[in-house]
C-alpha cells in the first residue's frame, strides 16, 4: 500500500474522529492517522467492514483505532456518538467528515423524501457533527477540521443532482464554520477529491472506460487511489497548515 512517507509528530497521540472510516477513503485514512502514532476512533454504519479494519490494524498500530457504530442520518444518535468518541480518546483535536453514499438518480425519479434523505447522509451530518465535536477541540485549544467535498459537483454530471448538492453545500458549511471557529483556534477546510478508485466504485459506477476517460483529462496519468487522500489529509490535520483555513484543496490528479 501506497503510504504517506512523511511522519507528522504533532499527530502523534493526538485524538482524531473520522466518519465513514469502515472502507474507501475513511479506511486508509484511518490507518494512515493510526500510522501517525494518533488515537483515531471512526464512526460508520458498515459493521463487518469496520470490525475487519480493527483487527487488521490492531497488531500493526499504537493505538487501536475505535469503531463506533452509527447511523449518521440520526441528528441525535450522531451527537451522542461524537461524545462517546470523545469520551474515548481523551482529547479531539481532528474531525475528518468523509461519510457519504453518492447514489445516482435521473431528474425524473428524484422526490421530496429523496432529495432530504440524499441531503442527510451526503451534508446534514458533516454540520452536527461538528456542532458536537466543537466543545472538545475547545477543551483541547482548537482543533482541524476536514470536510469531504467532490470535484463532482463541478462537472455538470446529470445524474447526481442531490450529491452535486450536498457537495457544493459542503464548502458553503466549510467557510461558514471557519469564519465561526476561527476565534476558537479550530481550523476548517474542505478535500475535492477526483475520481478515486475504490471498492465500491468499482463495483457500482465505474469500468476501465471511465478510469481511461477520467485519466485523458487529468494531467497526471495515474489512477488515483483512497491512500491518495492521506497525506493531504495528514497536512491539513497538522500543525504544517497551522494558518490554512477555509480553503478548498483539490487532489484530482489535475483535472481542474
Ligand atoms: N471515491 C471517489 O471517487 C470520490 C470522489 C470524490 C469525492 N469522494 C468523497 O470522498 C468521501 C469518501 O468516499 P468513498 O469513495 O471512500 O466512499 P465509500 O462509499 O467507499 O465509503 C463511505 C463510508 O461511509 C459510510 N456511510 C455511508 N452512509 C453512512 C451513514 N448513514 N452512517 C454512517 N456511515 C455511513 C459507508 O458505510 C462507508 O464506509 C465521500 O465524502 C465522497 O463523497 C469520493
Amino acid at each position: 500500500m501506497a503510504m504517506a512517507a512523511a511522519q507528522f509528530y504533532d499527530l502523534e497521540g493526538c485524538g482524531v474522529l473520522i466518519t465513514g472510516g469502515g472502507s474507501g477513503i475513511g479506511a486508509a485514512l484511518v490507518e494512515g492517522f493510526a500510522r501517525q502514532g494518533a488515537k483515531v476512533a471512526f464512526i460508520d454504519i458498515a459493521e463487518v467492514e469496520s470490525r475487519a479494519l480493527v483487527d487488521r490494524l490492531t497488531p500493526e498500530v499504537a493505538h487501536v483505532p475505535y469503531f463506533l457504530k452509527a447511523d449518521l442520518r440520526n441528528v441525535s444518535d450522531t451527537a451522542l456518538t461524537v461524545d462517546r468518541a470523545a469520551e474515548a480518546l481523551g482529547s479531539l483535536s481532528v474531525l475528518i467528515n468523509n461519510a457519504a453514499r453518492d447514489d445516482r438518480q435521473p431528474l425524473e425519479e428524484v422526490t421530496g423524501e429523496s432529495w432530504d434523505e440524499n441531503q442527510a447522509v451526503n451534508l446534514r451530518h458533516m454540520f452536527f457533527v461538528a456542532q458536537a465535536a466543537v466543545p472538545h477541540m475547545r477543551r483541547s485549544g482548537g482543533g482541524s477540521i476536514i470536510n469531504f467535498s467532490s470535484i463532482a459537483f463541478m462537472m455538470n454530471m446529470g445524474d447526481i443532482p442531490a450529491y452535486a448538492t450536498a457537495k457544493a453545500g459542503i464548502i458553503g458549511l466549510t467557510k461558514s464554520l471557519a469564519g465561526r471557529l476561527g476565534p476558537d483556534n479550530i481550523r476548517v477546510n474542505a478535500v475535492l477529491p477526483g475520481m478515486v478508485v475504490t471498492e465500491r466504485q468499482k463495483k457500482l459506477w465505474i469500468d476501465d472506460a471511465t478510469i481511461a476517460a477520467m485519466i485523458e483529462k487529468q494531467c497526471l496519468k495515474q489512477v488515483l487511489v483512497a491512500e491518495d487522500l492521506v497525506g493531504p489529509c495528514l497536512y491539513l490535520a497538522s500543525g504544517c497548515s497551522a494558518r490554512m483555513t477555509a480553503q478548498t484543496m483539490i487532489i484530482d490528479g489535475g483535472v481542474f
